[in-house]
């Protein structure tokens, strides 16, 4: 087969044979080659329903027309200039009229650039230290957000990744996601010495968890009563729900906000942005300093500018539809199979967790059964069903996806739950 023979090549090329690790799964990741609306192909030539949607961005569906035009009459006019270009107006004036807290921002190349930054300028604006990040939170892969919680007694985090030096896990500390009195407690510890506290809002790396018991305004409350910023990290959330971030729906006006995937129509991207005084701090008009060869590139701005343009006079509740129609259908099924299983769905993105009980947090999440996960994937994959090879990540719905996708999707599981 093509696929095993190219991966046997990657294995000589990249580290496990992938280029970021969840790519990754035994006995060897499927070799795509193509995509075209809710499906993908393999180089054999094999269809599959797309769930993953390249972690997130593809919300319109793969190749999309309009997204692939602007691509390409980019390319015949030159992709790089280095120069304030203006693609990267159209799309920032898009963003900031769309999202109300956005009073400036600034591009970067990818999700992890973009929380770095906002964590840097959060530093660097408020003069204090120290950043609060929530257990099974995930900003990317630097040095400031790979961090675990410690031992129970401990309130600084620990490296989640060896090469992170113990002086900057120091610096983070970490707080329980819908538990309101574990971050107050942090910030009575660490009283004026807390620059953010950064969260998604919604979140999405450790499977799908919903904000409860008004977690994100009491997130509000406690950073204005300590003066310290709140950072939404909207890589995932930004554009997903609606024509706007999930503060809008949430009614919270975060200082900072994080954005990539979707903004970027499916090229590499990253966003930070808000308020206009802490903006001001961002090099070269302040002293905080932030740069990159490729940040607002006109090829990506394009991608992000079609997409936008598109999802402007989408009815997202299509989408919404969808995923709901399906978590009735999947939750029927695991019912009458009697398994012990969970959905969690936030609009137009889910997760199944094969648990018995609500999963409200990183802890809940992590004590599903991730032997059943694993097999519901690969046997999903056979009947032509992607979804993203974790237990920890997350099912999304785009655009293109069709009634007979749904169908074809709910007799798959019929199967898979049968087998389990
Ligand atoms: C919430 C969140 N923040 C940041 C990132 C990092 O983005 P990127 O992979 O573009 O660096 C991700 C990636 O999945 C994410 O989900």
């Amino acid at each position: 087969m093509r696929s095993s023979e190219l991966f046997k090549e990657a294995l000589e090329l990249f580290p496990l044979g992938v280029n970021s690790p969840v790519r990754y799964y035994s006995p060897e990741p499927v070799m795509f080659a193509q995509g075209h609306g809710s499906k993908i192909l393999d180089v054999n030539g094999k269809e599959y329903i797309d769930y993953s949607l390249g972690f997130g961005p593809m919300i319109l569906g793969h190749a999309n027309p309009d997204v692939s035009n602007h691509i390409k009459s980019q390319v015949d006019k030159g992709i790089l200039f280095g120069s304030i270009s203006e693609n990267e107006i159209k799309l920032g004036k898009t963003i900031k009229n769309a999202v109300g807290s956005i009073e400036r921002l600034r591009f970067t190349n990818s999700g992890t650039e973009a929380t770095m930054h906002a964590i840097r300028l959060a530093r660097g604006f408020t003069g204090k230290k120290y950043i609060v990040k929530m257990e099974g939170g995930y900003h990317g892969a630097h040095d400031y957000a790979l961090i675990k919680s410690g031992s129970g007694t401990m309130t600084f985090g620990v490296p989640s990744s060896a090469g992170v030096p113990e002086e900057v896990s120091r610096t983070v500390l970490v707080g329980r996601y819908n538990d309101a009195e574990s971050i107050e407690k942090l910030f009575k510890e660490h009283r004026n010495e807390i620059a953010a506290v950064i969260t998604e809002p919604v979140l999405g790396n450790i499977g799908v968890i919903n904000p409860e018991n008004d977690f994100l305004n009491s997130l509000r409350e406690i950073t204005e009563k300590y003066s310290s910023l709140l950072i939404f990290d909207e890589v995932i959330t930004g554009f997903r729900f609606g024509f706007k971030g999930y503060q809008d729906i949430a009614g919270i006006k975060p200082d900072l906000t994080t954005m990539g995937k979707i903004i970027g129509g499916g090229a590499p991207v990253g966003m930070f942005g808000g308020r206009e005084d802490i903006m001001a701090h961002v090099a070269p008009q302040g002293d905080v300093y932030e740069a990159g060869t490729f940040s607002g590139n006109p090829l990506t701005m394009a991608a992000g500018i079609a997409t936008l343009d598109q999802l402007k006079s989408k009815d997202y509740s299509a989408i919404t539809n969808y995923a709901a129609r399906l978590e009735e259908k999947l939750n029927s099924l695991i019912s009458e199979y009697n398994i012990d299983a969970t959905i969690n769905r936030c609009h137009s993105m889910f997760q199944i967790f094969f648990n018995k009980n609500k999963v409200t947090d990183y802890k809940g999440a992590t004590a599903s059964d991730t032997e059943k996960f694993n097999k519901m994937f690969h046997t999903l994959l056979e009947k032509g069903i992607f979804f993203p090879p974790s237990q920890f990540e997350t099912e999304f719905v785009s655009f293109a996806h069709s009634e007979t996708d749904l169908e074809s999707t709910v007799d798959a599981f019929s199967s898979v739950l049968k087998c389990l």
